[in-house]
């Protein structure tokens, strides 16, 4: 995916856009570039390749306090060095770089070349460079010469533009795309990720949708009144790979360190309860609630199940999950006394936040569940829990959606103990959440025997999924992982439905995974192992019921935790069983193919 970063300060600006390009490199790109004001003039650099080619071609000696620089995943045009961005208008005199799709842009194309300006390149951005110099022609700041064009913008965009008649300023605007604004000390960073800027500075302020401001060394202008800097919590060290192949196993390897962290000073021994002040709620508000609501995409949505089943357990009060995109569409009827749960770990997810738009027009009273803080979903909530998981780079979501997952056993938790939850109840689940982080560790010690069961099956072509009640959500959510980053076709079933149609799929050829895990079910999924097996199927169990081992082709083994809480037990293995399948097959893993680690536009 398309990565900006862009400098005006103190430093050279020519090593902070490289290396910030560097940092962006794991989003995915195709090729890159940068434009500094040098001497008076651009001074363009590009490559059709990597970030490694373009440190080669730069000029020697190249030294500004200004620039931009931009990874380009293409969309408009061939991935080569022409298309790679910046683009600039035909004097030279503006350079933009630009994240999304312009919808329009045939239209302004069109308009720019019946008016005589013959255009280089095949892109949608390089409109935008012709339109804003003509504008900046007239007198009168860049950052209206800006704004006037964007008035006749139509698509998504995140957009930094420098003008090399004003090389003390970047304007930068967004519109679905992410922006975020870097504060250091007589220097201002931008970019699209905070990959890019944490080593420098960690005080960030997040462009709202429409909104364009003008940045300088010492300050910006936002034209939003007041705007309070968020910290973020990454480091330099959450974008390295350390000793790990690739970022997914680092981050299935994060997840007992992420689940201290959202359980950090959230556990109330005295009360045996969970405090979350950031929710906005207090006791009455919360014997108030009626029925909680998860709203989420994908893996998000899967969490949002598990979450729906430890709120009705924990609390005793109706909950269910919906996919955020179906809601938005669906004009849902909004309940006042329903509390909708809005999950996310970008906090940018279009189908998301808009879902949150369509209740808070509606009146309904929704929190965010979002790991990145300062995030569009989570300023649009207003009030809500962070997930605390640090940085997420792999695109496929694990120690997210487990610190979703937990985070929902302290809602539960928390709105149990407002109604009829016994205070031991409470104390039984506040051990058990407390207990997760390092029975997660002992899952993960026994790698090597889930990659040996992943190397058995990775041949399939097919797999089943099956899983009931609490191991439902960890099926869906297990099949969901392997799809994604092996591109095997994997179908997730309650394990009662399986006679009623798919039965008639098992043969040799299609492996299931079972989850068993350990509550009042186990006899009747031991009985569903053996009808998959009596047909020729071969089976893997995850399990903490203690199952004999000849019960299945492989039984890979958690350890026992609370019945509530198991389902977020249960889903690492087969994380890890999905990452050495893909890894078996030779999957890029942290990129799958046609997949973005966001998903900000339409
Ligand atoms: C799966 C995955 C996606 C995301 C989904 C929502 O591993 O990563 O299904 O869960 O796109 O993303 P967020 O949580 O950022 O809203």
């Amino acid at each position: 995916m398309c990565g900006i970063v862009g400098y005006v300060g103190k430093r050279n600006a020519v090593p902070v856009l490289v290396e910030g390009l560097h940092r962006l490199e794991y989003r995915g790109y195709d090729s890159a570039g940068l434009a500094v004001v040098h001497r008076g003039r651009l001074q363009i650099t590009k490559t059709a390749g990597r970030v490694q080619d373009l440190r080669d071609k730069l000029r020697e000696g190249v030294r500004s306090s200004v620039g931009i620089g931009h990874t380009r995943w293409a969309t408009h045009g061939e991935p080569n060095e022409v298309n790679a961005h910046p683009h600039t208008d035909s004097s030279g005199r503006i350079a933009v770089v630009h994240n999304g799709i312009i919808e329009n842009a045939e239209q302004l194309r069109d308009q720019l070349q019946a008016d005589g300006v013959r255009l280089v390149t095949d892109t949608d951005t390089e409109a935008l460079a012709h339109m804003i110099a003509a504008e900046a022609a007239q007198d009168g700041a860049l950052e209206d010469a800006v704004r006037r064009v964007l008035r006749r913008v139509e698509g998504a965009y995140g957009l930094v533009v420098l003008d090399v008649r004003r090389p003390d300023q970047l304007v930068v605007a967004r519109n679905g795309s992410p922006i975020v604004l870097g504060l250091g000390e007589n220097e201002m960073f931008v970019a699209s990720d905070v990959a890019a800027l944490v080593r420098y500075t960690r005080q960030v302020i997040y462009l709202d949708d429409g909104e364009v401001a003008t940045i300088r060394a010492a300050d910006y202008q936002t034209g939003m009144t007041s705007r309070t800097p968020t910290t973020v919590e990454a480091e330099t060290g959450d974008y390295e790979l350390g000793p790990y192949a690739d970022f997914m196993n680092k981050e299935i390897h994060e997840q007992p360190d992420a689940l201290r962290r959202v359980l950090r000073g959230r556990l109330d021994d005295r009360f045996a309860t969970a405090r979350l002040g950031g929710i906005n709620l207090d006791a009455r508000q919360l014997r108030g609630i009626r029925q909680v609501k998860f709203l989420g995409c994908g893996s998000a949505y899967y969490a949002g199940q598990m979450g729906a089943l430890l709120v009705e357990e924990l609390a005793r009060i109706p909950a269910d999950a919906e996919p955020a995109s179906e809601f938005r569409y669906r004009s849902p009827v909004v309940d006042p006394d329903t509390l909708y749960v809005a999950v996310s770990q970008s906090g940018e997810t279009i189908d998301t936040l808009m879902a949150v738009q369509e209740l808070k027009r509606k009146g309904g009273q929704v929190i965010g569940a979002v790991n990145v803080v300062g995030s569009a979903i989570g300023r649009e909530c207003g009030s809500g829990v962070f997930l605390h998981a640090g940085p997420e780079v792999a695109v496929a979501s694990t120690k997210a959606l487990t610190n979703m997952a937990a985070t929902f056993a302290l809602l539960g938790l928390l709105i149990g103990r407002v109604r009829d939850l016994s205070a031991a109840g409470g104390q039984r689940i506040v051990a058990g959440l407390r207990a997760l982080p390092e029975q997660v560790s002992r899952i993960l010690a026994d790698e090597e025997a889930i990659a040996a069961a992943a190397h058995r099956f990775a041949g399939a072509e097919h797999m089943f999924y099956i899983g009931r009640v609490r191991g439902w959500p960890v099926a869906r959510e297990g099949a969901q992982k392997l799809k994604e980053i092996s591109y095997v076709h994997a179908e997730a079933y309650q394990a009662g439905e399986l006679k009623h149609g798919p039965l008639a799929l098992i043969d040799g050829s299609m492996p299931s995974v079972v989850i068993v895990p350990s509550d009042d079910l186990v006899a009747k999924n031991i009985s569903t192992i053996e009808q998959i097996r009596a047909r020729g199927g071969r089976v893997i169990a995850v399990t903490s019921a203690g199952l004999p081992e000849d019960l299945a082709d492989a039984v890979i083994r958690v350890p026992r935790a609370e019945p509530e809480l198991e389902p977020i037990l249960l889903n690492v293995p087969l994380q890890t069983l999905a990452y050495h399948m893909a890894a078996k097959l030779g999957r890029d893993i942290d990129k799958p193919r046609n997949l973005a680690k966001s998903v900000t536009v339409e």
